[in-house]
């Protein structure tokens, strides 16, 4: 599907006309003239009152269709976004013509591109009908053509890591998760470097090697280094690439072990954003590190009581290999800390417990002081993903303490897990700036609203880019 940009005399034959109204059956503004011919008791009867989610489709003079969407109470970046891919899905014509740009809201562009990219994302490989979403092409009355074509693509890596994602283990190895992000990069021109299971024995990731040990599957550790001429800031992302987590030796239940072929979506949502931001050309350097392993329960796998040593930091005493997140993750850390980047974030689904405190909407967000984690939650915000900070208590660090090796992956508790789990990266993240991002909630959405459609919602992209776009403005 593509959008682009219109203005000047709107041709509506044959099209949807897209018409956003807001609670109290208000047109929004840039839409009265086109919405002037729409009878109130028509949508009174059809229970059409304009608030998010609610739709009706009415005939139209000029139009094939005039689509009416709720906005709601107020016009937002948020707002509009939801709107539009609500409106989108609904879109029976090959050309739609959308009057939400007009509104006059800055950034009203973005939000609507957003809205209808990611919106209309349909992921049917494995469908044996190809039948898509009707709609070819959406036209805004009055977009900004810069905005619509970065927006396009943001949309467009995000919706890059949703395939990633959704595509099921069985056709997606560590191998072959390798070789996709390495082809994306270098197709957005970002280096990139596949470390194979050989080269992870020789380079020592003790983690990778021991979340790797029970599964058929090798490893891999994919290294992106996005560096342009005029890069002034430096950030490394590290995403956690499990392919499917069956909890190892101490197994998931079946109920638990359904969604986790997610569990590589913190590699698929830092590496798909690595690519929106060269594809951008934003000035700032990006490395992205990925390790990328099975979590299998074959012969040798990794037993309760092993202990794992990993590239750099304490060494582990794995009694739970259940929480093989933190251990891929611990390599991971230590290889961005070798680039010296001016700050590091890793993105992982890596506790049940971040789950728990803020349901399927929110991220969990860490810091290693409140400043990293504002600019974080503030990059969301720009973004318009749902973003929460929790706190690094140093308070629980003693739980992970361990009597065989300086640390173990579990405490003996189960509350405060998100944070423990954090606690535990913050080992190896070392004394820099550092931001973990724990996304086991929102990875995956469970129901289409918005911009959101069941299944991988590739959340964390949007954010990672809006940093690396803050992270350039504050040079100009
Ligand atoms: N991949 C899971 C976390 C997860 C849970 C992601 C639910 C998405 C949805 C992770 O590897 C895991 O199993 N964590 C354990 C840690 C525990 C053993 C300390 C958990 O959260 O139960
Ligand atoms: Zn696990
Ligand atoms: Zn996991």
């Amino acid at each position: 599907m593509r959008v682009e940009a219109i203005t000047g005399e709107l041709e509506l034959a044959d099209s949807t006309l897209i018409v956003g109204i807001m609670e109290g059956l208000e047109p929004l503004p840039g839409s009265e003239e086109e919405a002037g011919s729409i009878d109130a008791e028509v949508l009174d009867a059809a229970n059409f009152e304009g608030k998010p989610g609610q739709s009706l489709t009415l005939p139209h003079p000029q139009a094939r269709a005039v689509l009416l969407v709720g906005v709601g109470d107020e016009i937002s970046f948020d707002s509009l976004r939801a709107a539009s891919g609500n409106a989108v899905r609904l879109v029976k014509t090959p050309r739609a013509v959308t009057l939400l740009s007009r509104v006059g809201l800055d950034g009203a562009t973005r939000a609507v591109v957003e809205g209808t990219l990611l919106g209309a994302y349909s992921f049917r490989t494995y469908k044996s009908d190809p039948e898509d979403n009707a709609v070819e092409l959406v036209q805004l009355v009055e977009g900004d053509a810069d905005d619509l074509a970065a927006a396009v693509l943001v949309s467009e890596a995000t919706n890059l890591a949703r395939d990633w994602v959704n595509t099921p283990a069985r056709d997606l190895s560590p191998e072959t998760l390798a070789g996709l992000i390495e082809a994306a990069a270098s197709d957005a021109g970002v280096a990139a470097e596949v470390w194979d299971a050989r080269r992870i024995e020789d380079e020592r990731l003790g983690g990778v090697l021991g979340v790797s040990a029970g599964s058929d599957r090798d490893p891999r550790v994919v290294l992106l280094d996005y560096h342009p001429d005029d890069a002034r800031h430096h950030i490394a992302l590290v995403g956690k690439g499990i392919t499917f987590d069956s909890g190892g030796l101490s197994i998931k239940p079946a109920a638990s072990m359904m969604e986790m072929k997610d569990d590589m979506s913190g590699a698929a949502v830092t590496a798909a954003a690595t690519v929106g931001i060269a594809r951008l050309g934003l000035p700032v350097r990006v490395t992205c590190i990925t390790p990328i392993s099975d979590n299998a329960i074959g012969g040798d796998a990794t037993r309760p009581g092993d202990v794992l040593r990993p590239l750099e930091g304490p060494t582990i005493e794995v009694l739970n290999t259940d929480a093989e997140g933190r251990l891929i993750l611990a390599d991971g850390l230590a290889l961005a800390r070798r680039a010296e980047p001016d700050l590091i974030v890793d993105v992982a689904t890596l506790t049940g417990a971040a789950r728990v405190a803020l349901g399927d909407g929110i991220a969990a967000v860490f810091g290693s002081d409140r400043d990293v984690a504002a600019r974080v939650l503030d990059s969301a915000s720009r973004a318009g993903e749902e973003f929460w900070e929790m706190p690094l208590f140093k308070g629980y660090r003693k739980t992970i303490d361990s009597d065989l090796a300086d640390i173990k992956n579990v405490a003996a508790s189960r509350y405060g897990g998100a944070i423990v789990a954090a606690l535990f990266l913050a080992e190896y993240a070392g004394d820099g700036p550092w931001a973990h991002i724990d996304i086991a909630g929102p990875a995956r959405a469970r129901e289409t609203t918005g911009d959101l459609v069941k299944g991988a919602s590739g959340v964390g992209v949007r954010t990672l880019i809006e940093l690396a776009r803050g992270l350039a403005a504050e040079d100009e």
